[in-house]
């Protein structure tokens, strides 16, 4: 085994049990370069070294159980530094909001180095090991996750892999010419081969971004930019650009950051021919970086962003003796959930839920409402085709129906990436918004807000129902609305995701504990059912569920199960009452209301819920 010397004991424990496969992958990826694996092995273990004794104390519990105490007790909340608290040092000061909101996975959207106008919210990375002036120093962030930590509170920090910044030094020396860093991304000198790949891969922002390919007119290539113009892919082909990104990694998890996000993961390998999407080398690389992870950090946690297909997705999990990533987005089930507020038909959200019942109970997925991010409607349609409904109108009622410009409907979103060639589009906009609160707010109606705060609960409720983690998005607790400034705002203007990521409201958060304000009514709605789900072992990760007939296509039933715990829970997601069956005779209390209940069928109000307890 190579550079053995010096290692503590537990790093090489850890490495030697994990070297064969490592090497094994890394060297049919690298075509047996052995002298850059050795490189690499050697730069995994001063990374550990140099990792702190506190951060070496939670790897040593995590290699038991990595999810500590039950994935019932964790609550996320993703934010902008910016828009929450300024910078590092003052979200430092608001960690008792944080706390308070009952949150102990804090994810910080991207906050290291990228150029002001052309960042992508973040997502352009210049510098890998520099925190973005305005927000603070990285020697902040490290004495943010060590405050955070002390509270029971987890860091997530994104890790922008697939591409850097144009701005970046890799970058601008291959600008400036040098072929060793034109070989870290992919330069063509005509559009031979760039036109080759443009016959198979699909674009990502077909409006805001077209193209895959981006001329550079002051060297005459053409670069690889699969993104935006100036996100240039990198060619992990290329083991210098493997190995030195691991470093990017682990150095920021050397910074006290406990899951890192792999973002946009499933484009990091392209191949002529393909869609350079998922491809199966795209897996090699992640199961190393899991290793790696693995043998340097193993309480570091992998979260993949994969907004694919369901097919596509679980395979990022890996299998149970070769894991890939500890957590995936829950996005199919995401998507569906807006289908079902739009339709009021729980027919394919009881498909999905069905689906995903029967995976390992170790696959852990993020739920989520809604994130930085639009929506994008990946639905069954396969399915949908049962009831009539085909892709193209349907997601044009779907867009219609989120805009407000579908009779009845009180959303206000906007459209993303209207691709009018294809009658595509995806959407954005804050929950609140999207629920009505803000046409209610706006046309003074109270019967309305009612409606749409009992909605905005409900979606709440039943993503507080599934296996895994919730994540709120920061502002949703309080009911935030949409932030229409972007549009005067030449930067962002072109970008409609901006929408709902607005400043976070200070004066909108004073009133969460008045339960008469609109704020106060969904803050403390989520605070009771956060609670309720982590004093209840039945609402982890490791429970068994199952989806139940309510012979309502209005109704959701789902059943919980976890060592003699039984929860039936029931979602209405009409706006009217909806009378529904148990199926069979049952008796429990409902958690929501403390009602005893029993008997073999009952009426729910419009967007009511319940989470019947039997013991
Ligand atoms: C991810 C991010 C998104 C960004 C893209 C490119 O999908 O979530 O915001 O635009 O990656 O980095
Ligand atoms: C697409 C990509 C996803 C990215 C998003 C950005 O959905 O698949 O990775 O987050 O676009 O809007």
């Amino acid at each position: 085994m190579a550079s053995e010397k010096n290692r503590s004991t537990e790093f090489l424990t850890r490495l030697e049990s994990r070297y064969d496969e490592l090497k094994w992958l890394y060297c049919e990826v690298y075509n047996n370069d052995m002298q850059s694996f050795d490189a690499l092995i050697e730069s995994i273990g001063s990374f550990y070294e140099s990792r702190r004794a506190g951060l070496k104390k939670l790897d040593r519990k995590a290699e038991d159980d990595p999810f500590r105490n039950g994935t019932n007790k964790l609550v996320g909340m993703m934010m902008y530094v910016d828009n929450f608290a300024g910078n590092l040092k003052n979200l430092k000061g608001k960690l008792d909001y944080i706390k308070e909101s009952g949150v102990n996975y804090l994810h910080l959207m991207p906050l290291l180095k990228c150029p002001k106008e052309r960042s992508d919210g973040g997502y352009a990375v210049s510098d890998f090991r520099c925190v973005q002036t305005e927000l603070g120093t990285m020697k902040d962030l490290e004495e943010l996750s060590k405050e955070c930590h002390k509270n029971g509170i987890s860091l997530c920090l994104d890790f922008v892999m697939n591409h850097t910044s144009e701005e970046h030094e890799w970058a601008k020396a291959a600008r400036a010419g040098d072929p060793e860093a034109q070989r870290r991304y992919f330069f063509f000198d005509d559009w031979g081969i760039p036109s080759e790949y443009d016959k198979t891969v699909p674009q990502v922002f077909p409006a805001t971004a077209p193209g895959n390919f981006t001329y550079l007119h002051d060297c005459g290539k053409i670069v690889m930019t699969t993104f935006h113009p100036y996100q240039w892919d990198l060619n992990y082909s290329n083991s210098a650009v493997f190995n030195d990104m691991v470093g990017n990694m682990l150095y920021i998890a050397n910074m006290g950051i406990d899951v890192i996000r792999l973002d946009a993961v499933p484009y990091i390998w392209k191949q002529l021919g393909t869609t350079c999407r998922n491809l199966p080398r795209v897996h090699t690389l992640v199961r190393m970086m899991r290793l790696i992870s693995e043998i340097v950090c193993p309480s570091v946690l992998l979260l993949g962003e994969v907004v694919m297909e369901p097919s596509k997705v679980v395979p990022y999990f890996g299998t149970p003796e070769k894991p890939e990533c500890h957590m995936l987005y829950n996005v199919t089930t995401m998507a569906t959930i807006w289908h079902t507020v739009a339709t009021k038909d729980v027919r394919l959200l009881k498909k999905q839920m069905e689906q995903i019942s029967w995976l390992p109970k170790n696959y852990v997925f993020l739920n989520y409402l809604r994130c930085h991010d639009d929506i994008g409607w990946g639905l069954d349609y396969a399915y949908l085709g049962n009831f009539f409904m085909s892709e193209v109108p349907h997601k044009r009622f779907l867009n219609d129906y989120f805009t407000g410009n579908f009779d009845g409907s009180k959303s206000h979103g906007e459209l993303y990436n209207n691709d009018e060639r294809i009658g595509d589009a995806r959407l954005c906009g804050t929950t609140a918004s999207l629920c009505g609160i803000e046409d209610a707010i706006n046309k003074n109606d109270q019967y309305q807000l009612d409606i749409s705060v009992d909605c905005d609960v409900l979606l709440h409720a039943f993503m507080f129902t599934l296996s895994g983690i919730p994540v709120i998005y920061s502002g949703d607790e309080v009911a935030q609305l949409n932030d229409y400034s972007y549009h005067d705002d030449p930067d962002k203007a072109a970008d409609s995701r901006y929408l709902h990521r607005g400043k976070f409201d200070w004066d909108l958060a004073a009133k969460r504990n008045d339960e008469s304000s609109v704020q106060g009514r969904v803050y403390l709605s989520l605070s009771k059912l956060e609670k309720i789900r982590s004093d209840h072992p039945v609402f982890t990760a490791g429970a068994s569920f199952c989806t139940l007939d309510t012979w309502s296509d209005n109704v959701l039933g789902i059943k919980r199960e976890y060592s003699d715990q039984t929860l039936y829970c029931y979602f209405n997601f009409a706006d009217s009452y909806r009378q529904f069956s148990f199926g069979a005779e049952i008796s429990g209390k409902d958690l929501i209301s403390g009602n005893d209940i029993s008997g073999n069928s009952f009426e729910l109000k419009p967007y009511g819920f319940m989470w019947i307890l039997s013991e």
